[in-house]
């Protein structure tokens, strides 16, 4: 909404701006140039003039267009040439305007014929006006855009390009090389402030009048494409090296997409029979990335490749991280590393797609059974309260993991044989959906130095396709021996652990594990044969393949949530647990728990061995029975609806405000809700209930009187001193909340 109004308040202009549009007589160029100039720019309208297969020639087109420029009080110069003397429409620029700051590569012909049919010189031709062409005329360009700081390029590509057409093998060969010089156009001019993105039109013209049905050419007027040119070329439009498919009045971001992979190596080499038995991976797109750069695509590459490659020796590294910790390695791989920069990457929001089969997979996984009717919810879709298991939030992350290391410290050589998952955190901020697809993005919060090892502490926020967060993990990785780089030893980032209280449980549930509990939760994304492989596992001195901790994480929040919450998953809110001893599949596992308020404090021992497997743990629950009802259209409900609409519009509010807000409405002297809006973790959230993290400051107000501030009848610094308002925490963050109070008409 702010967003909105912003852009309604202020016009783009292009006065000052020199535009060269190239084949601008006719078709999609001229609706180009007269929007432009309409709106300030001096243009420099090309044409040659030919035929639509590309003979013949005059200045007619071109002419046309800038008579009825200047008619409409705007400022253009025709220029006749081909583009394949490019340096010659640029000169048209410089010697008339002095300049060039637009340059959008539109001029084409076409020469369709069969792929049997096509000639050398049908090949040639094509790919010399659109491809050569549209390099000759931006390399013209290129030194006075450089020199300005200043430039916005345009490359014209097509449907035929991305996705191929009958009797188009030369021009579909062209168009798809626009969008490669693109790409490398975009990433050189950068620094110089040189924009490139490419555009894949599709438009009524005399190219497309006898290929596209009369119904679509109706439709697909070119004046309606025009104004996506314009605002890519304008100086508020931040993209570069994108590309868009635009027509008939609509415009969509395009992206390539990869399959998360698998690796095809047995030993040092691939054989066609490994490549055949991965097939299905190879191409299975249910967890696919979209990479931004080549450095991005490579880095997924490499760790995948890295962690197999390691994977075999994990197990000997398991039995030897004690002597490593104690013999004190002091040459870690992190040495040197600029902490503050890996901080800052941020993964790209990963898609994850989940099924109805996959949710049931990951409670068999965890233990669930349906022998037992309370866990059959988590087991059978046609349950009428079928959902996820709120530990189901782990795995949306999971697979962003394996490639955040590489990509943020992309030249350290970790050792993942040396890996161990320390602890695990996850806070669930809406209920997970049965199925379909969520998205992960992932950042390193820290890099500890525990002296023995490395801790890596990594958070991953989920959220779904309104972009609202679902929920937050946080994982700590620790790497056995790659301590001792001068980093910092603690973090106030990571999440906390907590003994129990020193009394008798209030509740344990010992279960069971299934000898084949490792093989069924490995379906669930953990393949690591640490957990299948008898031969892998003996390597490292385990009997038989362990326990996923992942999966006694499952089985403990299992327990609490029968014990404490009615197996009521909307109650559960957040889990925390350090793995410290692996668990054998057919043990015993036993979940004591500690009920102190809403948080239920629990640790899980293997019965048979007596070992404590998970310690420090507690479960967060949701309690709404400590607050009065209040009715669901009160006043204040929309004014939190309406700041969580402005942090979805405008997620850069978050970077800005960077702050946790909690408040207490007040009905009558009684809390009767509490909100809680959070601008610190990306993309922000307004969630009902209190603040899992700390809050920055917390604000306790009257319902009626909180709607009055945000609409700006009643003046928060006058409530404050009144005692309408009562702030606690930093007091001066709670001006921050100016920024989202903004545009008070519309709360
Ligand atoms: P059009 O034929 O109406 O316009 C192209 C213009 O380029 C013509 O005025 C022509 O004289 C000029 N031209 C041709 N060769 C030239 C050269 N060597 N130097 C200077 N000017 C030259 O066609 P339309 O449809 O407006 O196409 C514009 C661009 O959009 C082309 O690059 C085309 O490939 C592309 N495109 C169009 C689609 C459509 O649905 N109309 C679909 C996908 C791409």
């Amino acid at each position: 909404m702010l967003r909105a109004a912003s852009v309604m308040s202020s016009k783009l202009g292009f006065n000052g701006r020199v535009a060269i549009v190239t084949g601008a007589g006719g078709g999609l160029g001229k609706t180009y140039a007269l929007l432009l100039a309409s709106k300030g720019a001096s243009v420099v309208v090309n044409d040659l003039g030919g035929a639509a297969t590309g003979g013949g020639g005059s200045s007619r087109p071109a002419d046309n267009v800038v008579e009825e420029i200047i008619r409409q009080g705007g400022r253009a110069v025709g220029n006749y040439d081909s583009v394949e003397e490019g340096h010659k429409i640029v000169k048209t620029a410089i010697d008339k305007y002095g300049r060039v700051d637009i340059v959008i590569n539109n001029a084409g012909i076409l020469r369709d014929k069969t792929f049997m049919k096509m000639t050398e010189d049908d090949w040639d031709l094509v790919h010399r006006v659109h491809l050569r062409g549209s390099f000759i005329v931006t390399k013209a360009a290129w030194p006075y855009m450089r020199q300005q700081n200043y430039g916005r390029v345009i490359m014209t590509a097509s449907t035929s390009g991305l996705y191929g057409n009958f009797g188009q093998a030369n021009y579909s060969a062209a168009k798809l090389g626009l969008l490669g010089l693109s790409n490398t156009v975009a990433i050189e001019g950068q620094k110089y402030g040189i924009h490139c993105n490419t555009i894949v039109p599709t438009a009524a013209s005399r190219l497309t009048e006898s290929i596209m049905p009369q119904d679509l050419f109706q439709i697909v007027k070119p004046d309606l494409v025009a104004p996506v040119v314009a605002y890519l070329c304008h100086e508020e439009c931040e993209e570069t090296g994108q590309v868009f498919e635009v027509a008939g009045g609509w415009a969509a971001k395009v992206r390539w997409q990869q399959a998360h992979g698998a690796v095809l190596l047995d030993d040092e080499s691939v054989s066609v029979e490994s490549v055949r038995d991965n097939w299905d991976k190879v191409t299975d797109f249910s967890s696919a990335l979209n990479h931004s750069s080549t450095t991005e695509a490579l880095g997924h590459m490499m760790s995948l490749v890295k962690e197999a490659r390691n994977a075999r020796h994990q197990t000997n590294n398991l039995k030897a991280s004690s002597s490593l910790s104690s013999n004190g390695l002091s040459s870690s791989p992190l040495a040197g590393v600029d902490l503050s920069k890996v901080k800052e990457y941020m993964s790209e929001r990963t898609p994850f797609t989940y099924s109805e089969r996959d949710v049931i997979l990951y409670a068999l996984g965890v233990g669930a059974k349906a022998s037992n009717l309370a866990d059959l919810k988590f087991l059978y879709e046609n349950h009428e309260g079928f959902g996820p298991l709120p530990t189901y939030g782990v795995i949306t992350a999971w697979k962003g993991q394996s490639s955040i290391l590489s990509r943020a410290l992309p030249n350290v050589d970790f050792d993942f044989a040396k890996m161990l998952h320390g602890e695990q955190y996850l806070e669930i901020m809406k209920p997970i959906p049965p199925s379909g697809t969520l998205y992960c993005q992932s950042r390193i919060v820290d890099v500890l130095d525990k002296r023995s090892g490395a801790s890596i502490i990594l958070e991953a926020s989920t959220t779904d396709s309104n972009n609202e967060l679902v929920c937050v993990n946080q994982f700590v990785i620790f790497f056995v021996g790659a301590g001792r780089f001068n980093g910092p030893r603690t973090s106030p980032n990571v999440k906390k652990l907590f003994p129990p209280p020193d009394r008798q449980p209030d509740a344990v549930v010992e279960e069971k594990t299934s000898t084949d509990q490792a093989a069924v939760y490995r379906l669930s994304g953990d393949y690591n044969p640490l957990h299948i492989d008898p031969e892998f596992a003996a390597v490292g001195g385990f009997d038989q393949p362990i326990l996923h901790g992942m999966s006694t994480f499952g089985h403990s929040a299992r327990h609490v949530l029968a014990k404490f919450a009615d197996n009521d998953i909307s109650k559960f809110r957040a889990i925390k647990a350090r793995f410290s001893n692996p668990v054998l599949p057919g043990q015993t596992l036993r979940t004591e728990m500690w009920k102190e308020g809403s948080r239920i404090f629990y640790r899980t021992l293997v019965v048979e061995t007596g070992k404590v497997v998970i310690s420090g743990g507690y479960v967060d629950l949701f309690e709404s029975s400590s607050m009065k009802q209040v009715s669901s259209d009160s006043p204040s409900n929309a004014v939190f609806e309406e700041i969580k609409q402005r942090i979805a519009a405008n997620p850069s509010l978050v970077q800005k405000v960077n702050a946790v807000f909690a408040f207490h409405i007040m009905q009558e002297g009684d809390a009767v809700k509490q909100w809680t809006v959070d601008m610190k973790r990306s993309p922000g959230s307004v969630t009902e209930g209190p603040s899992s993290v700390k809050a920055d400051c917390t604000m306790i107000i009257s319902d009626t009187d909180f709607v009055d501030m945000a609409k700006g009848k009643l003046d928060g610094q006058k409530a404050f001193m009144s005692g309408k308002l009562k702030i606690k925490g930093n007091v001066m963050m709670s001006q921050r909340l100016g920024k989202l109070f903004k545009d008070q008409s519309k709360l």
